[in-house]
């Protein structure tokens, strides 16, 4: 078709057409009014930042690295800060993986695209948790995949459910959070761990372990990740956003050495390498301070915010009104009764001054009415008690 007098007519990939409705437009929107406290978002607290640790390593680069810092690099990443990821699976987790299975990208979420797009042909299976990381459903839907959700029970994705489904739908991979789920907060118990494992194993279908939260327990004590007990099956990702800086935009993924290369070569049609100079900043930075007590204390700090979430959700909340119980991250889940929709909920929230995440986008079939996800990282104490008062009177309201 040609174009008119109007201009020309835009013509967009098929995937375009069956992209879920994005959200995030809506919540930028409310998260712009003036005065609203925002338990809707996702982001670690900037104060937290360590601002002067990361100037001294920016400046160390320039002094010992000059231009080379501002070069091109290898596609698979910074060799130091590789084998910096690979220690710390070692001293964090006992774990022997080598700087060559990891692969560093730009921010984790860019390893959900990637992995997608190398292990997925239009009409595959992907299973997912329900509900499950927006980011995730959002990265993987421009392949086309087939979505199978797997609910989940107190200690993990349902196991007889699962391997079910990995019967009848063969799926390429499953796509899981361990460590404090994005969005419902929870965590696997150990023994989930090595009954997923053992479900997968012998069969075609993968797990991409997305370990986005693991260094941030409260109680500082890291978790085993399936990985340990199915490396040539598992894809795992890391990143440094939750626990150094998401603006460097530096994660990373390791993977069996097969998929790694197909990744790799993915990646290099993509963007050629990651920014190098953040690479050598963070290298510097992991070097130079001994980040692992200013991460235990961010826990800890998430953990006393979440904990006064929790208990005013008790005190403030009806009690037909449920929660998660989260030992980790950044987010916890509420559920609502039938009476109330959480669409709803947001909305007079918004007229309150409170902002949370309905739980809608999160299922990838039709849940999420009866659930909102609340964010406790990016708020101040003080913001908790104020919001909760706000959102308390969002539910007297309704009653
Ligand atoms: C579960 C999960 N995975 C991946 C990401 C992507 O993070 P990044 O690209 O900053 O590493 C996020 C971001 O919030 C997340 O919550």
């Amino acid at each position: 078709m040609t174009g008119t007098n109007a201009g020309p007519v835009y013509r967009f990939s098929s995937c375009m057409h069956i992209l879920p409705p994005s959200f995030l437009d809506e919540l930028f929107r409310v998260s712009a009014v003036p005065g609203i406290i925002s338990f809707a978002g996702g982001l670690p607290d900037a104060s937290l930042f360590d601002l002067q640790g990361i100037r001294q390593a920016t400046e160390a680069v320039f002094d010992e690295h000059g231009r080379a810092a501002l070069q091109y690099t290898t596609t698979d990443g910074y060799r130091p800060l590789r084998e910096i990821i690979a220690r710390r699976y070692y001293t964090r987790l006992g774990l022997l993986v080598s700087a060559d299975e990891i692969q560093i990208v730009n921010g984790s979420q860019q390893a959900l695209d990637l992995m997608a797009k190398i292990l997925t042909s239009p009409g595959d299976s992907i299973l997912i948790e329900r509900p499950g990381y927006l980011g995730a459903i959002e990265a993987f839907s421009f392949y086309s995949p087939v979505f199978s959700p797997v609910p989940p029970d107190d200690e993990g994705p349902d196991p007889d459910y699962l391997a079910n489904i990995i019967r009848t739908e063969d799926p390429v991979f499953f796509y899981g959070i361990p460590n404090s789920q994005n969005p419902s907060g929870c965590t696997w118990s150990d023994m989930r761990r090595r009954e997923v494992a053992d479900i997968l194993s012998g069969t075609d279908c993968l797990l991409y372990e997305d370990d986005a939260f693991g260094e941030l327990f409260f109680d500082g004590k890291p978790r085993q990740p399936v990985m340990k007990h199915l490396p040539d099956q598992v894809m795992m990702s890391g990143s440094f956003s939750k626990v150094v800086a998401p603006g460097l935009r530096i994660g990373w993924i390791r993977a069996p050495r097969p998929v790694l290369a197909a990744f790799n070569r993915a990646k290099q049609a993509a963007d050629l390498h990651s920014n190098l100079f953040s690479q050598m900043v963070l290298t510097e930075y992991m070097t130079r301070n001994n980040p692992d007590e200013k991460i235990r204390a961010m826990g800890r700090e998430y953990g006393e915010r979440c904990r006064l979430m929790t208990d005013l959700i008790e005190d403030m909340l009806p009690d037909t009104v449920g929660h998660t119980n989260p030992v980790g991250g950044m987010f916890l889940m509420l559920t609502l009764p039938d009476s109330m929709h959480s669409m709803e909920i947001f909305e007079k929230g918004i007229q309150e001054g409170v902002a949370v995440m309905p739980g809608v986008p999160f299922y990838v079939d039709d849940g999420g009415c009866r659930t909102i996800r609340l964010n406790f990282s990016a708020s101040s104490k003080e913001q908790i008690e104020a919001g909760m008062s706000r959102l308390a009177r969002v539910f007297r309201d309704m009653a």
